[in-house]
């Protein structure tokens, strides 16, 4: 049994609730790897006196950050594109032009499984060290079976061996791949026909996205790709109004999916419907930046009564940035969402967009002990400032996953 005491302010984020939960003044008390017990410092139950005991200085402990929409995998870089982009090219003429995510594709297929692996690591470190504990991690470079079963099957292994927790996510249906330009029927049906049943029988994935937008896939063939998930026991989230209106939100909800990430473009029908049926609307304000666009409509969203989670789209091309705390101070910045609801939208509700339902997110009793301790007094003060590297400490499963040293101990 172990207590972190001197917790200058404690965000529990639960899990049902609207707000982050904030107690000042409080202890956190895990046993093994679940948390036992969150509170009030001077309400620590006598049962703890002999517990280890820890120190958080006065600081700030949140729950361990979920990045709930990454592409976490990819080979080469896109900085060719960034400059074009600058010099007034659009995303999407880049990617008429055989750019964008098809460079993407070329580079990552032809990348050894350790430079592919050496990427990914190297990113999931850097995550950690902005507090993230739990990573959903998208295919969608590869697009043959092969190509994308490597990538899944790079995810367990990364997963199994940790720190983090991965949230597999089939991306086939990012793009048509080249081979398939004159035949889009034909590629949809090796996504519904054979990627699906392969990767479903081999547990690698929890989801199947689809990237629905003129630029890459139909309604009705997200419809296909979805039917053919669900008879697999996958769950469904959609890239959705990213960069027109294209229904997306509503075909999200009328998929069931867990979420419908992006929304840039979101209509107030969307917005009632994802609303209604309960899907996590994901903002990804990093590429919303990037992109130069207007961002997502976070407060009509919330207004509407709808969950809205906060992730960084970590990829090369429209969000080339681990930075969750980076995505947080735009959420709050751009789209006007108070500091709680931002951190909610990075640990409950991102939780909720990954159906995670083992208290994952959240700091109440039984939850895992996944918590970061942040630099900063309070929730207010840290998301006022932008900082690029304001924790002091990871802790996953009650174990200490990476510290900036000696300073959070007593
Ligand atoms: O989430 N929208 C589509 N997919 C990615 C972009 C990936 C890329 O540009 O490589 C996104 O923004
Ligand atoms: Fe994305």
């Amino acid at each position: 049994m172990t207590v972190l005491a001197d917790i200058g302010q404690l965000a529990t984020c639960p899990r049902d609730g609207r707000d982050a939960g904030l107690i000042d003044h409080a202890a956190l008390a895990w046993d093994a790897s679940r948390v036992v017990w969150a509170g009030p410092e001077a309400e620590l139950p006598d049962r703890f006196a002999d517990a280890e005991r820890q120190s958080a200085g006065g600081r700030l402990v949140i729950p361990g950050l979920v990045d709930c929409h990454t592409h976490l995998a990819f080979a080469g870089d896109r900085a060719d594109e960034f400059v074009e982009r600058i010099r007034g090219t659009p995303y999407l003429e880049v990617a008429r032009r055989g750019g964008g995510i098809l460079k993407t594709v070329r580079a990552t297929r032809a990348a050894s499984d350790d430079v592919l692996e050496a990427g990914a690591r190297d990113r999931l470190g850097a995550m950690l060290r902005q507090g993230v504990t739990t990573v959903e991690a998208k295919t969608g470079y590869g697009l043959t079976t092969a190509d994308e079963l490597r990538v899944l099957r790079l995810y367990r292994r990364l997963g199994e061996e940790g720190p983090q927790r991965i949230v597999p996510t089939l991306l086939a249906a990012h793009v048509v791949p080249p081979e398939f330009a004159a035949d889009r029927a034909g590629y949809v049906r090796l996504i519904t026909d054979e990627i699906v049943p392969a990767v479903a029988a081999e547990g690698l994935a929890a989801f199947v996205d689809v990237f629905v937008e003129d630029s890459a896939f139909t309604a009705d063939e997200a419809r296909a790709v979805f039917a053919a998930a669900r008879a697999h026991g996958l769950g469904a989230k959609l890239h959705a109004d990213q960069l027109s209106d294209t229904g997306g939100a509503a075909l999200a909800a009328e998929v069931g999916a867990a979420s419908a990430d992006h929304l840039e473009c979101v209509s107030d029908d969307g917005i009632r419907a994802l609303a209604e049926r309960g899907v996590v609307a994901v903002s990804l304000p990093i590429a919303t930046l990037v992109l130069g666009q207007e961002p997502l409509p976070a407060r009509r969203l919330l207004d509407a009564g709808a969950r809205v989670a906060v992730a960084t789209d970590l990829n090369p091309g429209s969000a080339p940035s681990s930075s969750l705390g980076l995505a947080l101070w735009l959420a709050c910045t751009r789209q006007r969402m108070t500091p709680e609801e931002a951190l909610r939208g990075a640990t409950a509700e991102a939780a909720r967009a990954l159906r995670l339902d083992d208290g994952t997110g959240s700091l109440a009793p039984g939850a895992p002990a996944d918590f970061a301790v942040l630099d900063a007094p309070s929730l207010d003060v840290w998301l006022s400032t932008w900082r690029a590297e304001p924790v002091a400490r990871t802790v996953i499963a009650g174990e200490t996953a990476w510290s900036t040293g000696a300073r959070h101990e007593a």
